[in-house]
């Protein structure tokens, strides 16, 4: 671990990239956030601090991180005509649609973030989204809700205001739950970055061509929904309440994963880094364990993934091709356990995912990186001549 991996000089045009954000290590399940471990960040920081250390490369002292507390605080105000945009979707659109489709029109109400030639332009851009992202997030979810769009306490830390502002309600008063507050932090420090997955990527190549960076994001948010990325989190919800439909018939799934004339796979299993297994996993299932414990919560889903999870990691299909449980196995079961809505889980991801791609595009702009333009292997036909169509 720790080594350095040589990049073929025409990397360039090829969508990759040098970077000194995130480590990982595929075989071995190694995670570091600018070199910290993603273990001890797990454990010992909170999802503020660590989209600190992810953007601006150090861990903040606490003046710094008062400052960009204060700093973010003080954009935490969303134009008020944006409720008009989030009032033409109808209440069965996907969150992670209405979140890419706002996220985009912050740059209309905002236009100063679209070109950041200074560090200082670049700064307040970053706090503005990071300050106006949690109550798009909320937004959107209490629109399906048909709860009044508000804001939350500012006197409360970054986490303990996005769930305020997602779960206040006019009818009672909203009581703060230490446990939920602790694991939401965990969950969002886990998803904060990794390295040059698919919609980073696509926050990377957007953001090259110096469009804004809320538009770069609304790219990355987009790219996050499916589900062979950040929409598994969903789909092993969906999965997991369809094998408890199907009482439970763990077997049935498996055999469907390994039919390769069934589509199905195995939601939550597999990686296309890890190949051993990853080390978020692990953490939010001891998380998982600990929340409905804490709350007094048996959730027999919990059981069927843990019974899925046992079975998987004993068949040789899986263990020929090195699938294990990914981030996205477990981590609905704690948003359950939250009272988040199944369609929102994907938006939660992209929540915790905003400050690594903030710093990746960051990084970029300040690389003066080229315009992104992967090449491509030529595999259509040679030169032909054009045919009337009365000859075709
Ligand atoms: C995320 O890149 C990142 O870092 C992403 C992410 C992040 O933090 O940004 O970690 C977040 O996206 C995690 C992945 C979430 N997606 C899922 O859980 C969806 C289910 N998983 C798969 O669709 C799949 O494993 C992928 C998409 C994650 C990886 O796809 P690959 O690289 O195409 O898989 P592969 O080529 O390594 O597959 C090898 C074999 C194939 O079978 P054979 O052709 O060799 O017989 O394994 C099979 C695949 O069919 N396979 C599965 C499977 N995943 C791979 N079979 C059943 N179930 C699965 N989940």
């Amino acid at each position: 671990t720790g080594g350095v991996i040589t990049l073929d000089p025409g990397y360039k045009n090829t969508g990759s990239c040098e970077s000194a954000i995130t480590f990982l290590d595929g075989e071995n399940g190694v995670l570091r956030y600018r070199g910290y471990s993603i273990e001890e960040l797990a454990e010992k920081a909170d999802f503020l601090e660590v989209a600190y250390l992810l953007i601006f490369g150090e861990l903040p002292t606490k003046e710094q991180l008062d400052k960009f507390d204060k700093d973010i605080k003080s954009h935490s105000v969303v134009d008020d005509d944006i409720k008009k945009i989030l009032d033409a979707f109808p209440k069965s659109a996907h969150p992670m649609g209405v979140l890419s489709s706002l996220t985009s029109a912050l740059t209309a109400f905002y236009p100063t973030s679209v070109d950041v030639t200074s560090e200082e332009q670049m700064y307040n851009s970053i706090v503005r989204i990071l300050a106006k992202f949690p109550v798009l997030v909320a937004w959107t979810l209490r629109k399906k809700h048909g709860l009044p769009l508000d804001y939350g306490d500012n006197k409360l830390s970054y986490v303990e205001n996005i769930l305020k502002m997602m779960f206040k309600s006019p009818s009672s008063d909203y009581e703060q739950n230490p446990i939920l507050v602790n694991a939401l932090d965990k969950l969002l420090i886990l998803h904060a970055d990794h390295e040059q997955n698919c919609s980073t990527s696509t926050v990377r190549i957007a953001g090259s061509s110096h469009a804004g960076l809320f538009v770069s994001l609304a790219s990355g948010i987009s790219a996050l929904w499916g589900p062979l990325h950040g929409g598994a989190n969903q789909a092993v919800l969906e999965m997991l309440e369809a094998i408890k439909a199907d009482g439970g018939d763990t077997k049935k799934y498996m055999a469907k994963a390994k039919d390769k004339n069934d589509p199905f796979r195995l939601m939550g299993f597999g990686h296309r880094v890890y190949k051993n297994f990853d080390p978020r996993a692990k953490i939010i299932k001891a998380a998982a364990d600990e929340v409905l414990n804490d709350l007094g919560i048996d959730d027999p889903i919990l059981d069927i993934a843990k019974g899925l999870a046992k079975e998987a990691l004993e068949d040789p299909y899986f263990i020929d091709r090195k699938l294990y449980p990914n981030v996205d196995f477990y981590s609905g079961i704690i948003y359950r356990a939250m009272g988040i809505p199944v369609e929102m889980f994907t938006v939660m991801f992209a929540l915790g995912r905003l400050p690594g791609w903030i710093a990746q595009w960051r990084e970029m702009r300040l690389r003066n990186e080229p315009i992104g333009r992967p090449r491509q292997l030529y595999i259509g036909e040679t030169l032909r001549e054009f045919k009337t169509i009365e000859k075709r």
